[in-house]
């Protein structure tokens, strides 16, 4: 802003007609409603050039005092009138930035039908299906309301078998011997049964168990079966399978740890956990699912001579594949079918 040196005498004219043009030039520059408030400030306060001259007047001679006050007046008025048609142009000028800001089309096509996403379960099952197909595998399905004998008995479980209640299975009500299954291992007896040996297969599906729903627990569920059936296979060949399929899920830092456990259609059983930081409570492993080489007695069940073929098998969460992939802490997340919780991930995983 312009500063004049010297406060004019309020009879000068010309030093106040400069005093007017300075405001008037820095009235005229103001591009913004706070610029214009500070040249408000700078011209028409108590510091401003016109009310320090106006203060003058007092020291002059009366018989000058009514021309010096017709001097300063008009020329103030002049100010404050510049100011104020400023102020309602720089105040339209918000008004339609604001208009302009908040504007809607409404011609823009509407999302009338939302795009849906996949459920990421699903996808994540292709997901795995493809890292098997990639070592070779095939990938094979059987039928979710199973007959007990596969879901049992072809697996070794003996009639009284305490497992099988241990697995809480959902009998169907009113038919003979059906469950739905609690696990994807009975299409381990089917595929025997229909493909023979040697066999290298995946099987990602829906299983059941009479679980009530929490953060991680649902009564449905998935798994991914895999049973590798050849002639000098070895726990060596189940620990490097799993190992890839852990890295090709979480990256090459995954940790995984085996520990012992039971199952009667294995034998050594194991059960492989994660590292998992996001558990809720704290980090922690958390088990991704149950493997080991198949009995002897499973392969006998098949019609296959254990003598010459010999296998593993393993039957990994899905859920828990998810979760650790995605750091979902709740499992009800992905049984509730709220569509903001699909579309996060989209088509890709
Ligand atoms: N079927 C077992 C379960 O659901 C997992 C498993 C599969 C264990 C294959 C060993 C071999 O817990």
């Amino acid at each position: 802003m312009a500063v004049l040196a010297q406060i004019p005498s309020p009879l000068d004219e010309a030093g106040l007609d400069a005093a007017v043009a300075a405001a008037l030039a820095d009235i005229a520059a103001s591009e913004s409603l706070e610029a214009l408030k500070s040249v408000r400030t700078a011209h028409t306060g108590e510091k401003s050039v016109l009310a320090q001259s106006n203060r003058l007047i007092g020291e002059l001679p009366p018989a000058d005092k009514a021309a010096a006050g017709k001097n300063i007046g008009p020329r103030r008025g002049a100010i404050s009138k510049a100011i104020a048609q400023k102020q309602a142009e720089l105040d339209q000028r918000r008004e339609e930035q604001i208009l302009l800001e908040e504007t809607v089309d409404i011609t823009l096509p509407v999302n009338a039908r939302p795009v849906g996403a996949r459920h990421p379960i699903s996808a994540i099952q292709e997901r795995i299906a493809d890292f098997f197909i990639g070592l070779g595998w095939e990938i094979a399905s059987g039928p979710e309301v199973e007959a007990e004998w596969f879901n049992f008995d072809a697996l070794n479980f003996g009639p009284d078998h305490p497992a099988r209640q241990m697995q809480d299975t959902f009998y169907v009500a009113g038919e003979k011997n059906l469950v739905l299954r609690t696990h994807t291992s009975p299409v381990q007896a089917r595929t025997l049964l229909e493909r023979g040996v040697p066999l290298y297969i995946a099987v990602p599906g829906k299983v059941f168990r009479t679980d009530a729903l929490d953060a991680t627990h649902t009564p449905v569920f998935h798994q991914v079966e895999g049973l590798a059936i050849d002639k000098g296979l070895t726990m060596a060949n189940l620990i490097g399978t799993l190992d890839a399929f852990a890295k090709a899920m979480f990256g090459p830092d995954a940790r995984t740890r085996l520990r012992p456990s039971f199952f009667p259609f294995t034998e050594p059983s194991a059960e492989m956990d994660l590292w998992f930081p996001q558990k809720k409570g704290g980090p922690g492993w958390i088990e991704w699912g149950g493997c080991g080489m198949v009995h002897p007695n499973v392969l006998r069940a098949a019609g296959i001579d254990p003598e010459v073929y010999q296998g593993f098998a393993f039957g990994m969460g899905i859920e828990r594949t998810l979760m650790l992939r995605h750091e979902i802490a709740d499992m009800r997340d992905m049984v509730e079918g709220d569509i903001r919780f699909s579309t996060q991930f989209g088509m890709e995983l």
